[in-house]
C-alpha cells in the first residue's frame, strides 16, 4: 500500500449529496484491482478516522477516482476541497473482486454508494481482453441516482430502481428489480454466470439468497466502519464460516457469498 499526498484533479457534485473526486495518484492507480478501496484523511484533522472510499474508477498510469456521500462534517468538508489542493490517502487497500472462476457473463448488483466499485469492475471487464462478455448491471438508488452514464458505457445492458423517479421508474428494491427483469439468470442456461454485488447489508442478504436459488456464483463486497483499514484495529470484523471472525479491510472486502453468516 502506499500513503501520500496527491493532487485533487477535480471535485464535483454527482447527485444530491453524492460526490466524485479525482485524484492524481500514479502509486495507487497502477496497482488497484476492482473491489478494493482508499482512506482518505482530511487536511487539518478534520476526520478523526480516515474515510474508506471504494475505487470507482482507475485511469492509468496516473488518475484514481473515488465516489462519496456527504452525510457529515467531514464529508461536508471534503466536498469543498477545490482542484489543486492536496490530500492525503492511504492505497489501494484490501483484496479486491479477484474472480477466481471462469464466466462468460457478468451480473452486477449494486445499491447506493455501492455501485462505486461496481462501476471500476464493469470498466475493467470490458476491457478488450474481455470484450466477449456480457454485463448487466442492476442498481437501486433510495435517491437520485448518479452514474448511469458510466455503467451505460461498459455494460450491455444498465436497469435502474429508484424511488425519486417519476413514475415510469422502476420502484422497489433492487433484488425486486433482478426478479422481475433478470430473466436470463433464471434460465437453465444460467451457468457462465458470475455475479458481484456491494451495498447495505439486508441487500446483499437478499442478493445471496437470490443467487443461491439460482446456483449463480456471487462475490460480495461488505460495506463496514473502519479504524486504520489496513488490519490494526480490529474494529472491522465479520462473522464467516471459518473458526474465527475475519477483518473487513485486510481478509476483504470481498468474500464470496457463501463465506457469509447472514
Ligand atoms: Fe482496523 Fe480493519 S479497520 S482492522
Amino acid at each position: 500500500m502506499n500513503r501520500g499526498s496527491y493532487l485533487i484533479l477535480n471535485n464535483e457534485r454527482l447527485a444530491d449529496g453524492v460526490f466524485e473526486i479525482v485524484l492524481e495518484a500514479p502509486e495507487i492507480a497502477a496497482r488497484a484491482v476492482p473491489g478494493q478501496f482508499v482512506n482518505l484523511y482530511l487536511p487539518g484533522g478534520a476526520m478523526l478516522l480516515p474515510r474508506p472510499l471504494g475505487i470507482a474508477d482507475v485511469s492509468p498510469p496516473r488518475t484514481v477516482t473515488l465516489v462519496y456521500a456527504v452525510v457529515g462534517a467531514g464529508t461536508e468538508r471534503l466536498s469543498q476541497l477545490p482542484a489543486g489542493r492536496r490530500i492525503c490517502a492511504m492505497g489501494p487497500l484490501g483484496n479486491g473482486f479477484l474472480a477466481k472462476i471462469r464466466f462468460t457473463r457478468l451480473l452486477l448488483i449494486g445499491g447506493g454508494m455501492g455501485a462505486a466499485p461496481l462501476r471500476f469492475a464493469a470498466r475493467r471487464f470490458r476491457e478488450p481482453v474481455h470484450s466477449e462478455l456480457y454485463i448487466e448491471a442492476f442498481l437501486g438508488f433510495a435517491a437520485e441516482p448518479w452514474g448511469l452514464a458510466s455503467f451505460g458505457a461498459a455494460c450491455d445492458h444498465v436497469h435502474v430502481a429508484s424511488d425519486t423517479q417519476g413514475a415510469a421508474a422502476f420502484h422497489g428494491t433492487v433484488v425486486d428489480l433482478l426478479e422481475k427483469r433478470g430473466r436470463f439468470c433464471s434460465s437453465p442456461g444460467a451457468g457462465g454466470t458470475l455475479a458481484l454485488a456491494c451495498g447495505p447489508m439486508p441487500m446483499l442478504k437478499a442478493a445471496a439468497a437470490w443467487c443461491e436459488a439460482r446456483g449463480i456464483p456471487l462475490r460480495v463486497s461488505l460495506e463496514a466502519r473502519m479504524g486504520c483499514g489496513y488490519g490494526a484495529c480490529a474494529s472491522c470484523t465479520c462473522e464467516t464460516t471459518a473458526a474465527q471472525r475475519k477483518k473487513i479491510c485486510t481478509d476483504g472486502p470481498c468474500f464470496d457469498a457463501e463465506e457469509i453468516l447472514w
